[in-house]
């Protein structure tokens, strides 16, 4: 983001470092009232595509969860990003950013910290802060989640959620029953996220807690696909693994389903939300002539994904995440399902029931009991196993199981082996999903940083967001030419007249109408109004368009429909 653009998110409100009058902690920032208005929007427009529009649930999770979700989750172990500290200053960098912003090395995060530790050696890399050699230093994981504790004394453990997924993930049992075991279905959710970031910067790019907007959907990976027709029309830039790996930046613009056919993107629930994610970052905003979704190398997959596209926007030369469309297969689900007391599976039923063969076994626990003590039951259990995976074991005189690393043969006589036909109604599957994840800041930073403009006006500079109508922070500036002859109490009347009608309006009669028009192009306020005395004797006021600083008139008494119009794209501004 340029310096002039920080300054005016600062100056008029968009966004700020939090807690300036105690000296501020890096990586935590404060939406102020202009911001504030932008980000609700934006996430308004997310709730209106990816829950209202896809028909999906929405839930409010709490962001302190307990330690053994993230033990199943994964996350303890392996969310971890890499540490290099200054021995001489003390400043803790991420190991992999210190070698990507000083060698030719694009993926160093997919790189074992041993070779880190290397690269910074091979390359003499020093501390970006103080110009000390980090050469010998140690390279470690470190774990982002936030500890806490929960409850008084030592209290137990706990964690600030670093993704506001383990939500719908450990509520799962209960939003199968509210989804009537049907899938496939969504669920989403909108909160804060945290992340101990070793290095926060970058503003609203890299910051500790942050708010997020996920989507997990959950598939039956054997079932239907999404209606690809509806979004048929979607040219996805396609930045894949094999372009990346070839050094190339050339991107395949393909339609989701040449996108499938081509075996680009595998999945088709993948294919379809890159498709309406696309779709919405154009409309938050973002320019669609920077923009490109991007395959995760291999090496660079979260511990939960199997295959990963990022929507990314390009800020300032440099390529921005906004947005990971995740494949997690049932990789969560079945932690949970194994962690937890509930079921994390889904009967799905049949369409008509199913004779099939299975194989069981029904042991002679006389013979095994005497046979094998107690471990009689475990051998029990591993023959049951055995006999549901590999029927084939039992064709033999014996059969050999292994617990615990022992070996146990029985005759298969005693192990009451037999195959029989049984009708299936249907089956029990853990869910597969797929994860539209973003980043709520890094969305409105990109918008900001896409829609700021420095142009020319009557032979003067101005600083302009071209911001869509939707996502501005106010829609309309209503204006008294002078607040007098009873200019001001009419403009302050069509004010109040036009926020009762739901729309986001300022009232400014302080300096000329020019300055007035700058004041409002700076935060992006798409239409002016301005009450004049023609106004007063006609009932039409002047609206002002904020792109083209062409002006209309409109009467008084439609102006609460075509502004709501003119903001929610239902009418442009030429066809006043
Ligand atoms: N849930 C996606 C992420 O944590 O990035």
């Amino acid at each position: 983001m340029s310096e002039e653009l920080s300054e005016l998110a600062r100056r008029r409100g968009f966004f700020f470092q939090a807690n300036e009058a105690y000296g501020g902690v890096a990586g935590f920032y404060t939406y102020g009232p202009e911001g504030a208005a932008l980000k609700r929007n934006v996430e308004d427009a997310w709730r209106d595509r990816f829950v209202t529009r896809e028909g999906n649930m929405e839930i409010d999770s709490p962001t302190v969860t307990p330690e053994p979700v993230f033990r199943a989750s994964g996350h303890l172990d392996d969310f971890d990003d890499m540490l290099v500290e200054c021995p001489d200053c003390g400043e803790s960098h991420r190991a992999d950013h210190v070698v990507e912003d000083n060698t030719d090395v694009e993926d160093a995060e997919s790189v074992p910290t041993d070779e880190v530790e290397a690269l910074i050696a091979e390359h003499d890399l020093v501390c970006p802060e103080c110009g000390v050699s980090l050469v010998g230093q140690p390279v470690e994981g470190f774990n982002l989640m936030f500890e806490t504790t929960i409850g008084p004394g030592d209290g137990d453990p706990g964690y600030l959620r670093p993704e506001t997924a383990q939500g719908m993930f450990t509520e799962f049992p209960r939003l199968k029953e509210y989804a009537r075991n049907q899938l496939p279905f969504g669920v989403a959710q909108i909160g804060a996220g945290y992340r101990n970031e070793i290095s926060p910067r970058n503003a609203l790019l890299r910051t500790r807690e942050f708010t997020m907007a996920e989507l997990e959907f959950f598939v039956d990976p054997e079932d239907d696909g999404p209606n690809l027709d509806r979004v048929a029309d979607v040219e996805l830039p396609l930045y894949p693994v094999e372009a990346q790996q070839a050094d190339g930046e050339e991107y395949l613009r393909l339609t989701p389903q040449e996108a499938l056919a081509e075996g680009v993107v595998a999945g088709e629930w993948v294919a379809y939300f890159l498709a309406r994610s696309k779709q919405w970052f154009e409309r938050v905003g973002v320019d669609m002539d920077r923009f490109r979704f991007r395959q995760h190398l291999p090496g660079e997959l979260a511990h939960y994904a199997s295959d990963c596209w990022d929507a990314e926007g390009e800020v300032g030369g440099d390529w921005v995440e906004l947005e990971g469309v995740a494949s997690r297969t049932n990789y969560d689900l079945t932690k949970h399902d194994e962690h937890a007391d509930d079921s994390f599976t889904v009967f799905q039923a049949y369409d008509e029931p199913k004779t099939v063969e299975r194989a069981t076994v029904d042991p002679e626990m006389s013979y095994l009991g005497p046979e094998f003590g107690g471990d009689a039951g475990e051998v029990a259990d591993a023959l049951a196993d055995l006999a549901a995976r590999d029927r084939s074991a039992f064709d033999g005189e014996e059969v050999t199981v292994e617990v615990d690393g022992t070996e146990y043969t029985v005759p298969t006589e005693q192990t009451g082996f037999e195959v029989a036909e049984e009708t299936e109604s249907g089956r029990h599957i853990v869910p597969h999903v797929v994860e539209p994840a973003f980043g709520v800041g890094r969305a409105v930073y990109t918008a900001l940083a896409h829609s700021y403009e420095t142009d020319e006006v009557d032979g003067e500079s101005r600083d302009v967001l071209r911001l869509p109508a939707e996502v501005a922070p106010t829609t309309v500036g209503v204006f008294p030419l002078m607040d007098k002859d009873g200019l001001g109490e009419r403009a302050r009347e069509l004010a109040a007249d036009l926020r009762e009608a739901g729309l986001s309006v300022t009232y400014d009669d302080s300096g000329n109408i020019g300055r007035r028009y700058r004041r409002q192009d700076e935060v992006g306020t798409p239409y002016c109004v301005t009450v004049d005395y023609e106004a007063l004797e006609e009932g039409a006021v002047t609206v002002r368009d904020r792109d083209t600083t062409e002006q209309t008139r409109v009467p008084v008494e439609d102006l609460p429909t075509v502004l709501t119009r003119l903001r929610d794209g239902d009418a442009s501004f030429e066809e006043l």
